[in-house]
């Protein structure tokens, strides 16, 4: 990701390598709750070029990724935030940082596997039948102690009209 997004306090850059530690605490504080998968830090090296994080004086307080699944489609993962900064627009400034990548790549859909549905709404995203998206995406959940049975809600944002677009 190339942009840089300041605010008054921190800003949202692209995640670095010595931010892997920090980021996989993160994740693992919510995935603990069952509000997000798990992952490991090899996993986390793997896709540490999709992950933006969220800085405030020199630590890591939020992170998202963005993962590209299909030639019209990426993903948004791996959202979270600190507590003490839940309900700031910290949230919706990851995920407008990674809708403006997606947007950047020429990607014209973005969605979500979710148990924060109505957050996702008020950023414009809408209700998807799991079913219609492709199965490729499914092979990441193999490993998820939910599959086959997943819970979480599925949303998509329409971000513009490629040549392959389809109706959501
Ligand atoms: C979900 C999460 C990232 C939201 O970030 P946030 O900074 O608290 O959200 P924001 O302040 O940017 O909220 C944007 C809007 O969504 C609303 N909102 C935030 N969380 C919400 C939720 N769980 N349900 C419904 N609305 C929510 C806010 O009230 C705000 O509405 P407004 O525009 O009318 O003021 C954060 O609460 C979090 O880290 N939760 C724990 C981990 C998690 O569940 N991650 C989701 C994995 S997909």
């Amino acid at each position: 990701m190339e942009t840089t997004t300041n605010n008054t306090r921190g800003r949202i850059r692209p995640a670095r390598m010595g931010d892997v530690r920090a980021i996989h605490t993160l994740l693992m504080t919510f995935a603990s709750r069952d509000l997000m998968l798990p992952k490991s830090i090899s996993a986390l090296y793997d896709n540490l070029r999709d992950f933006i994080v969220y800085e405030e004086a020199g630590e890591i307080r939020g992170i998202c990724s963005l993962h590209i699944c299909w030639d019209d489609l990426a993903e948004i993962r791996s959202l979270a935030l600190v507590e003490e900064l839940q309900g700031s627009g910290i949230g919706r400034q990851l995920v407008e940082s990674c809708l403006d990548e997606a947007v950047s790549l020429e990607i014209g859909k973005v969605f979500v596997l979710t148990y924060q549905a109505d957050f996702f709404r008020k950023l414009g995203f809408v209700d998807k039948d799991k079913q219609e998206l492709p199965h490729k995406i499914w092979s990441d959940c193999l490993n998820c102690s939910k599959f086959p049975d997943c819970d979480e809600d599925a949303l998509i944002r329409i971000l513009s009209k490629h040549p392959y677009y389809s109706a959501p």
